[in-house]
């Protein structure tokens, strides 16, 4: 693709916050005596981060890009969301994983790595500090959000176990629990989920394993308590409920790739101008505004994630 066609958002600092920004924001929002406003919405919002239904006029520092931008609120996020092992019914994951049990867990890391380890959640809360990342979802069928995840780069977790010079992929592999999920026997799905990155998308400085949002640990029903996010991917890449990453030599099968690979591509980059074979890309719903939005190349993430796709064809690497 021509680099002069490509339409990027720059990242505001607001999108993607470091903590002392975002408490700066917190003594600025008590400052202008907004505190009991949040104290207010804790039981449904909980966490530091400010409301959704911002009256206009404050300063843009609040938001994203603009009106559209705000933050997604907590019972959006919480109570509309994709966890097929458990429902195909986004409205309804949340009872249904409710008593998901997420501790103990554990994480191994295997596969072309010079130290495999299997580290307890635990060890990983202690090991790598959590930031504040507030991103846009994009899903693949044409909603959004915008979410402030809590999180750590996997770079960061990637660097500890030493992926080999043989390495160029990395498999996700998510948690399978008959018990306790209703669809895992399903024949609709080959389960276990699976997801895939290319170790240089992994390395990137955007993906992060995310451990909650508002400031909260994950919930079952958004991945607890360990899950991928890469924000200028369509959402099915951001693999839920992790207990296995391998550092693979070759480009792994994933989970909707192998079902319908004409309609979920291995890269799944966020991109209007390449359709869903049933449906356009150009535009989406962002959850809690009415209408649609224009969707941005890359989910606006460009200017930070082509260089990873230096002189590859994005339409037929899709
Ligand atoms: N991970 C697992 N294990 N199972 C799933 O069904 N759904 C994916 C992704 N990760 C999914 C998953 C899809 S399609 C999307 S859009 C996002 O999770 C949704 O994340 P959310 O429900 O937290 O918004």
């Amino acid at each position: 693709m021509d680099r002069k066609q490509i339409r990027s958002v720059p990242i505001r600092p607001e999108e993607i916050t470091p903590k002392h920004i975002y408490q700066s924001r917190r003594q600025f929002l008590k400052n202008m005596g907004f505190v009991g406003m949040g104290a207010l919405l804790a039981s449904c919002a909980p966490g530091l981060t400010p409301p959704d239904e911002l009256p206009t006029g404050l300063p843009t520092d609040f938001r994203t890009d603009n009106m559209n931008n705000l933050l997604t609120s907590y019972d959006a996020i919480t109570g509309y969301c994709n966890f097929y092992e458990f429902t195909t019914d986004k409205e309804t994951v949340d009872e249904k994983a409710q008593d998901f049990v997420t501790s103990p867990w554990s994480v191994a890391v295997t596969g072309l790595v010079e130290n495999p380890r299997i580290f307890t959640m635990e060890e990983i809360l202690e090991a790598y500090e959590q930031e504040e990342r507030i991103y846009r979802m994009r899903c693949v069928e044409g909603w959004s959000m915008v979410i402030p995840w809590m999180g750590f780069p996997l770079q960061k977790l990637l660097e500890d176990v030493r992926p080999t010079s043989e390495a160029k992929f990395v498999l996700f592999e998510s948690a399978l629990v008959p018990g306790q999920m209703d669809n895992a026997n399903s024949d609709l799905f080959p389960f276990p989920y699976l997801e895939g990155l290319r170790l240089d998308e992994a390395m990137h400085d955007l993906t992060i394993l995310a451990t909650g949002l508002y400031n909260e640990p994950l919930p079952p029903q958004n991945g607890a308590p360990i899950r991928l996010v890469v924000p200028w991917k369509y959402g099915f890449k951001s693999i839920k409920s992790i207990v296995r990453i391998s550092l693979v030599p070759d480009q792994p099968p994933t989970l909707w790739n192998t079902i319908a690979p004409n309609e979920y591509g291995f890269y799944a980059n966020v991109n209007p101008d390449v359709d869903h074979p049933r449906w356009s890309q150009a535009t989406e719903r962002r959850i809690g505004d009415a209408g649609r939005i224009p969707t941005l190349f890359m989910n606006g993430y460009a200017e930070e994630v082509m260089p990873l796709y230096e002189g590859m064809d994005l339409e037929e690497n899709f």
